[in-house]
């Protein structure tokens, strides 16, 4: 039997979206969430109930998985269980330790945004969210695991920008892109070998939605060679 894919947020707007496209491909689907509830989610999904700030919850979710797709929603408080430090710095290492604590090599696709690298953003006092985002991204890209980081604008939850897609990797921008583009994103993260060890900010434009993914990741150059990257979460 495969191992499965957990998408830990699964039960939100995006994380439902990847859900459905995974199980339309004939993945095993676990869906991590703190309340998780089968309404919206496609039969036949797995159900986790784990908060990825209390690692011992999160070990049997993330048990024996091929891949791991995080799209949580940071807390903004500026400190304490709702701050982003919890969860998307603590929360991302804890869901690496436990996808790997016997011995997994997962894909792990982050869902992180644009701003991380631009300190000076008002988003960033929101209890430091672009700092503790950008560490978060660091703790995936020193994992040593197979990874992919993709940096959504604006999200919306239909099209309106257009259904094509632009891939940057400078964090200069700013745009929409919709849910469904960013889940396309992170399941084409996991079929494609060409997206491993990159990261990139993720827009919508006018134009049909990429048929293939494989040149759109090609093009990116890999971590190892931006003059950002290396750092240590
Ligand atoms: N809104 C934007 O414009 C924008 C732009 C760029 C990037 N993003 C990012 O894109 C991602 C998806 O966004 P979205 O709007 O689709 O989010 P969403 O609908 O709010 O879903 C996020 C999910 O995270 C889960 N979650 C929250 N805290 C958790 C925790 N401690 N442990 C486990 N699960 C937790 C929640 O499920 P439970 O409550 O059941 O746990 C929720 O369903 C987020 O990371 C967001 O920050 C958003």
């Amino acid at each position: 039997m495969q191992n499965p894919i957990a998408v830990v947020g699964g039960a939100g707007r995006l994380g439902t979206r990847v859900t459905r496209r995974l199980t339309e491909q004939g993945h095993r689907v676990r869906v991590v969430s703190r309340r998780p509830q089968s309404g919206r989610l496609p039969l036949g999904v797995e159900l986790h109930r784990a908060d990825v700030r209390y690692a011992d919850s999160l070990t049997p979710a993330l048990r024996g998985c091929a891949g791991v797709v995080f799209t949580v929603e940071p807390g903004t408080a500026d400190s304490g269980p709702d701050s982003p430090e919890t969860t998307m710095h603590d929360g991302v290492r804890n869901v690496l330790a436990a996808a790997t604590a016997q011995g997994e090599r997962p894909h792990v696709v982050l869902v992180s945004q644009i701003f991380v690298t631009r300190r000076e953003h008002p988003m960033n006092s929101y209890g430091r969210l672009l700092d503790w985002r950008l560490r978060g991204e660091d703790a995936v890209r020193a994992s040593g695991l197979p990874y992919t980081v993709i940096r959504p604008s604006w999200l919306t939850d239909d099209a309106f920008a257009g259904a094509g897609v632009r891939l940057e990797q400078d964090d200069r921008g700013d745009g929409w892109v919709s849910r469904g583009a960013v889940a396309e994103a992170c399941v084409q993260a996991l079929r494609v070998p060409e997206a491993v060890g990159k990261t990139f900010e993720l827009y919508n434009e006018p134009g049909e939605a990429p048929h293939d993914w494989s040149p759109l990741y090609r093009r990116l150059t890999p971590d190892r060679l931006l003059a950002w990257s290396g750092r240590v979460g």
